[in-house]
Formats: structure tokens, C-alpha cells, sequence
């Protein structure tokens, strides 16, 4: 077969048959590929956890642990890297069914026909290629979500500045809150969009009652609380955003029970919400109001303790309360400039 240069590839071989693995390791090279050949599987799979790989040339029949199961072990971690499993007769490799369970793209027979192998591995850097083109979609598609995000907040900011500059400073406060808490970064983000729209359902009440600087009535008062309601609607038309709603629609429940749209109470409301609960009244009690004057960082921490238990969540409100005091200074900094 005549040589041909194909895209470089960072291929692992594990393998006990050394002789085997050295031709292999020879040959690859000899393709342009960077080859990395191991014998023990552990040290391997370490090495796998540290560093990215391609490709994964895996011996089947080995001892003391045979290849399905150090594949098993390896897509634990990384369910991106094309795997092409090897073995001395095609009677002695796992079913079709293990290796699809085990998303092992490649089987390859041990033989002198290493052409078959050398295609086998073009195929695994077309996929790898393939894979890298849809994570930079998805990249591009993150970033016009952001912008889109962006545009929304300004409409909402065109009816009613308020909603548009607390929104802001409550998906801060929800971020530092976050860190604290070691939310994951799916959660983490959620909370973020969550935070950022959380009052967008103010949209749909009329401007004589949210522009309204005096005393609401009741009926005035039971208007605004369709907000959450509203909020949720428009969010549940997205699939991407399918996640977020719920949290929307909760940002004013209460542990007791006596909050609104649904009345839940403690563990039936979502954990998001509960920790957005807190910012949001937070921002609330601190900010400057057409119909209020601001309150202090203290007289809002002292509002929380108070409704710990019965408006907000216990833990949660302690962590809040705990992480504002200790850094006093900073959230002030960050409020006054948000
Ligand atoms: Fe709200
Ligand atoms: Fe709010």
C-alpha cells in the first residue's frame, strides 16, 4: 500500500503482546501519527484521565483485566475518544451488542493487514473532525443565544428601567452566591439565565399598574403576581430552555407554603429557586424604589434572618447571610457599580 500523510492523531495502544504493539507503534508513526504505547492498563487509564487522546487501540484479550472492560473504565471519563478494539480472531471478540453498549466504534483482527487498520483510524479522525465541528456550533449557537439574551433585557429595559437594572445585579449576586455554594456548572448557568429573566413576565402587566408609584390595591396587587406566570409562559415555548422556567416560575415561593403562583412549600420547590429567592429580596430591600427608599446591606441581612424558615430557605439563608457579612465591603463595591 502506497504511504500516504494523513492528519496527525494522538493515538494510545494498550496492549500486553509487546512485539505487536511496537510494529503497531512503528507504522503509525511512520503516518504522521503521535503513538503512546502501554502495557498495564491502570498506568494507562491515569494517563488518559490526564491528557487527551484521539484514539484508543485497545487490546481485547488480556489478563489480568480484558479490553471491554478498561473500555467500560475509560468512557466513565471521555466519551469522545474513537475507540478501536483488537483482537487475534474475530471468534474471540465481545458481541456486537457489548461493543455497541460500549460505543466501540472499530474492530480490528489482529493480522498483517494494516492497511485496514490505517483506514480504520482515517475514519476515527474524520469523526473526532465531525465532533470538533458540532462543539464549535454549539459554541456559536451559545453566543447568539447570549446576544438574543441581551436584546430581550433591553426590552424589557425600554418598558420599565427598574426590572431591567435589578434583574442585573440579582444574576450577580445569584453568581458570587453560586460560587459559594460549588453549584456545577450546568446548575451554575441556569441559575444565571434563571436570575437574568426572572421578572421578565413584568412584560405583560400593564404599565398603569407597574409604573404605578403609589399604594396598589388588591386587584392591582394580585395583576403583578402574574409575573412568574407570564415569565414561565414565555420560556416554556424554548426546548433549550427547558431547565429554566421552573425556576422562574418559583422565584416567589416561600418554605411555608404561603408564597405564589402555586403555593409549594420547602423540598417541592426547586433548589435554583430557593437560592434565587434570597438575591432577588436581597436586591429588593436594598434598592431604591419609585415607592420605597433603599434599605442597608444590614436591615436586608436582618430581614432574611428573620424570615428564615418560613420565607426562605434555612441553609441556604445562612450561607447568604454569612457570605454578604464576611465580605461587606466588595458586595458594595459591586452593587454600587452594577
Ligand atoms: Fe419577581
Ligand atoms: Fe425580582
Amino acid at each position: 500500500m502506497e504511504e500516504e500523510k494523513i492528519a496527525n492523531a494522538k493515538i494510545i495502544i494498550i496492549d500486553d503482546d509487546v512485539n505487536m504493539m511496537e510494529m503497531l507503534s512503528v507504522i503509525l508513526k511512520k503516518y504522521g501519527h503521535s503513538v503512546y504505547t502501554y502495557t498495564e492498563p491502570v498506568s494507562a487509564i491515569e494517563e488518559m484521565k490526564a491528557n487527551k487522546y484521539d484514539i484508543l487501540i485497545v487490546n481485547y484479550l488480556m489478563t489480568p483485566v480484558k479490553g471491554d472492560k478498561i473500555v467500560e473504565l475509560v468512557r466513565e471519563f471521555d466519551k469522545e475518544i474513537y475507540i478501536i478494539l483488537m483482537s487475534v480472531h474475530k471468534d474471540l471478540a465481545p458481541s456486537i451488542d457489548v461493543m455497541r453498549k460500549l460505543d466501540i466504534q472499530s474492530y480490528f483482527e489482529k493480522s498483517n493487514r494494516f492497511d485496514q487498520l490505517i483506514l480504520m483510524i482515517q475514519s476515527g479522525i474524520k469523526y473526532i473532525e465531525q465532533l470538533n465541528k458540532i462543539k464549535n456550533m454549539d459554541k456559536k449557537l451559545e453566543h447568539y443565544l447570549v446576544d438574543f439574551a441581551q436584546i430581550l433585557i433591553k426590552v424589557v429595559g425600554a418598558k420599565d428601567h427598574f426590572t431591567e437594572e435589578h434583574s442585573k445585579r440579582v444574576a450577580m449576586l445569584c453568581s458570587i452566591f453560586a460560587k459559594k455554594l460549588n453549584l456545577s456548572s450546568k446548575d451554575f448557568s441556569d441559575l444565571q439565565i434563571a436570575a437574568t429573566f426572572h421578572d421578565i413576565g413584568k412584560i405583560g402587566i400593564p404599565d398603569s399598574i407597574l409604573l404605578n408609584q403609589g399604594k396598589l390595591t388588591d386587584e392591582e396587587y394580585n395583576t403583578i403576581k402574574l409575573h412568574p406566570v407570564i415569565a414561565a409562559n414565555i420560556f416554556s415555548v424554548s426546548d433549550i430552555y427547558k431547565d429554566i422556567y421552573p425556576i422562574i416560575y418559583s422565584h416567589h415561593e416561600r418554605i411555608d407554603g404561603k408564597g405564589y403562583p402555586e403555593g409549594i412549600k420547602g423540598n417541592q420547590i426547586p433548589y435554583l429557586a430557593k437560592i434565587l429567592t434570597i438575591c432577588d429580596c436581597f436586591d429588593a430591600i436594598i434598592s431604591k424604589r419609585p415607592y420605597k427608599e433603599e434599605s442597608s446591606i444590614e436591615f436586608a441581612l436582618s430581614e432574611i434572618r428573620k424570615n428564615s424558615g418560613t420565607q426562605f430557605d434555612t441553609e441556604l439563608a445562612n450561607s447568604f447571610i454569612e457570605l454578604i457579612s464576611n465580605n461587606k465591603e466588595e458586595i458594595e463595591n459591586f452593587l454600587n457599580n452594577c
